[in-house]
């Protein structure tokens, strides 16, 4: 893929690059911006196609819950669940939007599981950068935008490290110059009478304890070790016990119980499952990522006794992918059939 870079010194390549941008973003495309704090890889929040193709851009093993990023603060009620933003919330809001500080509140459903890595949280912001947010304004919906790096490497913080770390991965990068912050934005979760740091960032926490009292969540939960167990517990996991086998290596036990499966090649006329769902007809890793919630959602939801998830194969978006099932899946095979109904909850 050709990665265009539109550096944004004229009213003219500023005028391009907002249509640029938002062609690319309305086709599901991704486009790197700058923010405040540091560039983004930034696409649809709302489609999961666009998020799945972050991910692929950025080569993770593992789905990483992203930042969601606002047109306007009316839209956190949109992607919220009512009652989410407590008062204390609503004063940083007041205080700091825009700005390089992002809050976590419970997700409403319109939010794709992806985006948030079946977490039921959704981390939301509303960047102060004056061209980002002509950006988001002309694309008129939210933008999810993690770091624009890929896995494991150093976050850009202008537009040619942006172009460096995503060339022939991306259509577009907006260079509009280094960032002011180079440092990733705050994260807090705010509670009735507190507030969690879940990162530290450009707003301190001398400032926020200002608001009300500030404990400091070890910011290994969210950055360093996301799969840790305390976070391993919020992320989805369906409650019907679920086995990762082979492609087409299925156990025994599926003939003795209601069984779906969660299938990466459709299974022969005549098999044994009660329900499948097929992540991909065409073998499309980021149809099959964009589907993978939601499908484990459905057979959760099927009454079914047992899940057999196929591995998928073992390159690109397959990697997150397999990550994903094998933390849904129950510890310890081949499958015990008194463990029916007693999968975690
Ligand atoms: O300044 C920033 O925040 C930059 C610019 C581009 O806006 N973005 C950024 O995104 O730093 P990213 O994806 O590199 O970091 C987001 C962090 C991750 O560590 C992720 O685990 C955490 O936020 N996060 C996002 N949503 C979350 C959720 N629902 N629950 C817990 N942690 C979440
Ligand atoms: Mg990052």
């Amino acid at each position: 893929m050709e990665t265009r870079s539109i550096h944004v010194n004229t009213p003219e390549a500023r005028e391009d690059a907002l249509r640029e941008a938002v062609r690319t973003w309305r086709e599901g495309g991704l486009v790197a911006v700058p923010t405040e704090t540091v560039y983004g890889l930034a696409g649809d929040a709302l489609n999961p196609m666009a998020v799945a193709a972050i991910f692929q851009a950025k080569q993770r093993p593992s789905f990483n819950p992203l930042i969601v990023h606002l047109p306007d603060p009316g839209w956190v009620e949109r992607l919220t669940l009512p009652g989410a933003v407590s008062p204390v919330a609503r004063r940083l809001m007041d205080e700091f939007w825009p700005g390089p500080l992002t809050f976590l509140f419970p997700a409403d459903p319109v939010v794709p599981d992806l985006v948030r890595a079946g977490l039921p949280t959704v981390a939301v912001r509303y960047s102060g950068h004056p061209l980002f947010h002509d950006l988001i304004q002309a694309f008129g919906k939210p933008l999810a935008a993690p770091s624009a790096n890929r896995f494991g490497r150093i976050t850009p913080t202008t537009g040619k490290a942006a172009l460096d770390e995503l060339r022939g991965r991306i259509p577009l990068v907006i260079d509009d110059g280094p960032t002011d912050h180079g440092l990733e934005s705050t994260i807090v979760r705010v509670t009735a009478s507190k507030i969690e740091i879940l990162r530290h960032g450009p707003v301190p926490r001398e400032i926020l304890s200002q608001y009300a009292s500030v404990t400091e969540i070890q910011p290994a939960l969210v950055e360093t070790q996301p799969h840790a167990p305390g976070q391993l517990k919020s992320h989805y996991a369906p409650e019907t016990p679920l086995q990762v086998v082979e492609p087409g290596q299925w156990p025994e036990a599926i003939e003795k119980c209601r069984a779906g499966l969660l299938a990466w090649n459709p299974p022969p006329a005549g098999h044994p499952f009660a329900q499948v769902e097929l992540l991909s007809t065409k073998h499309d890793f980021r149809e099959a990522a964009a589907n993978l919630f939601r499908a484990l959602r459905r057979l959760d939801q099927a009454g079914l006794d047992l899940l057999i998830a196929e591995r998928l194969p073992r390159s690109g978006l397959g990697v997150a992918m397999n990550d994903r099932l094998q933390r849904a899946a129950i510890p310890g095979s081949p499958y015990d059939p008194d463990a029916i109904h007693t999968g975690q909850g």
